[in-house]
């Protein structure tokens, strides 16, 4: 472990897409590279954080200094995060799917010839940044969820840092025109009891290392 200003803590971190299954071989899935929340991982380790970080299917590679738990579905990648606590920093970087199939057939649903196409019942997911910091014994001090929106990115941001008991929300707007989606780079505001911040575009990379510092200097402050 690095000794940097995030020693002796520990780090949360979801990243990537969920995949949920239909059947044996098909899921509903999203776009999400996991780029952001594997950099934010390997920068909160790079600042001494003992970091978990759980992750939907990506390109990626595990990133240095993290231990990686590779997941598939939400109910998962919700079970990783609930063993892996307790964790002082929280940061929910992963799109997870709002809805999976109800059921998931056991064998692959076959095609019938002049039949009509099968019929996909969604549940609804749990939300995972909620869950984690609704108030309790176990809530990590620092709660960090994202908004991807495509309009009103700040007033959509500020209401969802409330609604999910959030401490702050990184707001992106994610129009398909940015490129943030899969892209390498990433705009936000930074959103906290506060107001909002907004921050320059920048490599996700470096975004991350932003965000750290913020973190590091932010519970430095706390604990005084
Ligand atoms: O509600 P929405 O999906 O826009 O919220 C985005 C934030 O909530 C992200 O931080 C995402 O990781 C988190 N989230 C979650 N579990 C869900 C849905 C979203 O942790 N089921």
């Amino acid at each position: 472990l690095s000794d940097g200003p995030l020693k002796g803590l520990k780090a949360l971190v979801t990243s990537g897409p969920t995949y949920e299954a239909i059947d044996p071989v098909r899921f509903i899935g999203n776009r999400s590279s996991g780029k952001q929340g594997h950099a934010i991982a390997l920068a909160l380790a790079a600042a001494g954080a003992e970091v978990t970080l759980v992750a939907g299917p990506t390109a990626l590679a595990d990133p240095t200094g993290c231990k990686t738990v590779r997941i598939e579905s939400a109910a998962e990648m919700l079970a990783a995060v609930q063993k892996a606590l307790p964790a002082d920093i929280f940061v929910a970087a992963a799109a997870v799917a709002d809805w999976r199939p109800a059921a998931e057939a056991a064998q692959k649903m076959k095609k019938r010839d002049g039949g009509e196409p099968p019929r996909i019942d969604l549940a609804t997911n749990p939300d995972i940044l909620a869950t984690i910091a609704a108030p309790g014994p176990k809530r990590p001090r620092l709660v960090i969820g994202f908004a991807a929106e495509t309009e009103k990115v700040v007033e959509y941001a500020t209401a969802k840092r409330q609604k999910k008991n959030s401490d702050w929300i990184l707001a992106n707007d994610v129009s398909a025109e940015t490129g943030t989606f899969g892209g390498s780079d990433n705009k936000v505001h930074l959103i906290t009891a506060d107001g909002a911040e907004e921050w320059p575009r920048l490599a996700k990379t470096d975004l991350a290392q932003r965000l750290v510092a913020r973190i590091a200097a932010t519970l430095k402050d706390k604990s005084k």
